[in-house]
């Protein structure tokens, strides 16, 4: 096996007497995409800041890019690339000047610190904006212009706490374009979101940090399956109808309001095909039939609550008939 790029175990972190990380364990091999997800207040942050050597952990054996962060943080520094949760931009000067400052930092010559910030603001899609002072930017340009100043270094490892916070659609969808880009490339990303869409997207390997500690870990399939929840919701519109489809489907769940029952189900060709075969046999005919699966959402309420899934909170995955 291959030195991970970021690793953590037993990382602690406390405010006072405020536990917030409380034994983290995680690895995340090279070149790949790791998200954290967890409600607000559960840490991501803070991990993130702990990682990419702002803040320092209490406790915890903590290696990124090969190098311990008590003993060599310099060393991870110039591995990595971060974005925080809140802009970095410079408002009182242009974008093009907070990317020039950035290559500077990074003692890039004058001429590569050029070269590099035309082609980033170029894939950022800010050359018409660059000679503007940040201030003036949108909140989805601010965030743009953050992420491109990270990426002056190439660094080989990326921290990105809530990289699409605020951004629309089709920037969320350039967004993840670049940072599938990146690891193309065999760069490490290190990702918080509120997005579960995002992390299901882009993650390899998702960890659910709720109370302090990793809840569940895994890739999204994984964690998908840890919940159950898959099910055919048949709907009728005739209280008639219903009724008799109650009484021979007893094993399905009733939502007598809404006239709807749920089968259980993984939602596979072929149970779906059995279900369709049994109610034509039993001569049931539903007004509308819907497939539902766990998406990470149901994982997310299942794990980080008091431990109850919201019903209904799937939206429809796939309309049969
Ligand atoms: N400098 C600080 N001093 C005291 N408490 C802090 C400090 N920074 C963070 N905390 C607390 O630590 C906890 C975790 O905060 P953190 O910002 O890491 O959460 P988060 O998971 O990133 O949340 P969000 O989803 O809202 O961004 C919170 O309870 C927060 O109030
Ligand atoms: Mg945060």
């Amino acid at each position: 096996m291959t030195t991970p790029a970021i690793a953590a175990n037993g990382l602690r972190k406390s405010y006072g007497d405020k536990v917030v990380l409380d034994g983290v364990d995680l690895a995340v091999p090279e070149g790949t995409v790791f998200s954290l997800l967890g409600p607000n207040g559960a840490g991501k942050t803070t991990a993130v800041k702990i990682l990419s050597t702002l803040i320092t952990a209490d406790a915890g054996d903590l290696h990124v890019g090969g190098h311990d962060l008590a003993a060599d943080p310099q060393a991870v520094r110039a591995a990595i690339g971060v974005t925080g949760q809140f802009s970095a931009v410079d408002g009182l000067i242009t974008g093009e000047e907070n990317m020039l400052l950035m290559a500077d930092l990074h003692h890039l010559s004058r001429g590569e610190g050029r070269r590099t910030t035309a082609e980033l603001l170029e894939r950022f899609d800010l050359v018409e904006a660059a000679k503007r002072p940040a201030s003036t930017y949108s909140g989805g340009m601010k965030r743009r212009l953050d992420i491109a100043m990270t990426l002056v270094g190439n660094p080989r490892i990326i921290f990105l706490d809530e990289p699409t916070t605020g951004l629309d659609p089709r920037s969320r969808h350039n967004m993840w374009g670049i940072i599938r880009e990146l690891v193309t490339g065999g760069v490490t990303v290190f990702l918080t979101t509120q997005y579960l869409e995002e992390a299901d997207e882009l993650a390899d390997r998702i960890a659910v940090l709720n109370d302090g500690k990793i809840a569940a870990e895994g890739t999204a399939e994984e964690l998908k399956r840890l919940i159950p929840g898959g099910h055919v919701r048949l709907r009728f519109t005739d209280p008639s109808a219903y009724q008799s489809a109650a009484v021979a489907l007893r094993e399905a769940g009733r939502d007598d309001e809404a006239l709807a029952l749920q089968i259980p189900s993984g939602g596979s060709q072929r149970e779906l095909r059995a279900i369709l075969d049994w109610l034509d046999s039993a001569g049931i005919e539903a007004d509308e039939l819907t497939v539902h699966t766990p998406d990470l959402d149901d994982v997310f309420f299942a794990l980080t609550g008091t431990g109850t899934v919201p019903n209904q909170t799937t939206q429809p995955k796939e309309t049969v008939r």
